[in-house]
């Protein structure tokens, strides 16, 4: 395990080398499949979350797959936001560069009806945005430098409007959709590509347990469609596309009648 300040394994220089990728939030669920993808699309990974043994296990099955180390694990906190440009730079030396980099980590604690509670509104809104922000402008200082480079952000439909379920985790998520425009308006003239994702529901361990999951899919299919929309350089994609339509509706739905819905 590839600890920040431990020498760190080089990856083989591999003859199909498609690029190289950092995805933040990898151990599990949509980035998880997103580093099996990539890896099998000949990418070579740097692979971070906090949970070490996860991370480990994903890089083991993906280099015994590959027959070379094509993925290496960080084991990394995003509310550390002081370590951020450190290992960003430990990690591009160690890949030889950067492609593209993918923001996937998120957390969403269930929130009832009369339920406020200020410390988990502030977990969330540091894991999903404060911890974005940390990576992200140091990824745009080096992609804007260079005048190449994709940023992924996994962002959701939950941002698109204030629903009554979970008020802090739609805000976090706002506010990163809306920070990822910003970043691509500027960033776009320098040739840098940035792709905005909001899934709908997608069975994972943070979808676990919950019900009326509808028009749910799996993480595979979800990096599917991230995948394919990175390589069209799309700006933003709903995936299930579905969720497009759900979101046109929802958004055109009068306040007076959103704030009386249950949803
Ligand atoms: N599942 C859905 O229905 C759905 C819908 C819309 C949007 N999303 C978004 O999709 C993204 C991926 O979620 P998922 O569904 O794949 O859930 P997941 O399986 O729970 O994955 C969440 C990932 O975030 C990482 N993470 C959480 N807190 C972290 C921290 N403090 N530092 C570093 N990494 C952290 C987790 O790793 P560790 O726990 O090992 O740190 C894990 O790798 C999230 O941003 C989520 O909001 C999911």
């Amino acid at each position: 395990m590839a600890q920040a300040k431990e020498p760190l394994p080089v990856p083989s220089p591999s003859l199909q080398s498609t690029g190289k990728a950092i995805i933040v939030g990898a151990s599990s669920g949509i980035g998880a499949a997103l580093a099996r993808r990539l890896a099998a699309e000949g990418y070579s990974l740097a692979l971070l979350a906090r949970r070490a043994d996860r991370l480990a296990a994903l890089c083991e099955e993906i280099n015994a797959k590959a027959g070379e180390i094509r993925a290496i694990s960080y084991v990394h906190d995003v509310t550390d936001y002081e370590a951020v440009p450190g290992l960003l730079q430990k990690i591009t030396a160690t890949l030889g560069g950067l492609d593209l980099f993918i923001y996937s980590a998120g957390i969403l604690f269930p929130s009832g009806m009369s339920h406020f509670e200020f410390e988990k509104d502030r977990r969330m809104t540091e894991v999903n945005y404060l911890g974005a922000l940390a990576w992200l402008n140091p990824v745009a200082a080096m992609f804007h430098r260079l005048k190449t480079g994709q940023i992924v952000g996994i962002s959701s439909v939950a941002g698109e409007r204030g629903r009554v379920g979970n008020p802090a985790y739609n805000a976090s998520k706002a506010a990163l959709t809306c920070y990822l425009e910003s970043l691509r308006n500027r960033l776009t003239r320098r040739g840098v590509h940035v792709l905005t994702v909001k899934p709908g529901y997608v069975l994972t361990e943070m979808t676990s347990g919950m019900k009326n999951l509808y028009f749910a899919i799996s993480a595979e299919r979800a990096a599917a469609d991230i995948c394919k929309a990175i390589h069209r350089r799309k700006q933003v994609i709903y995936t299930a596309p579905i969720w497009w339509l759900v979101m046109f509706v929802v958004r055109n739905i009068p306040s007076i009648i959103f704030r009386r819905l249950s949803f």
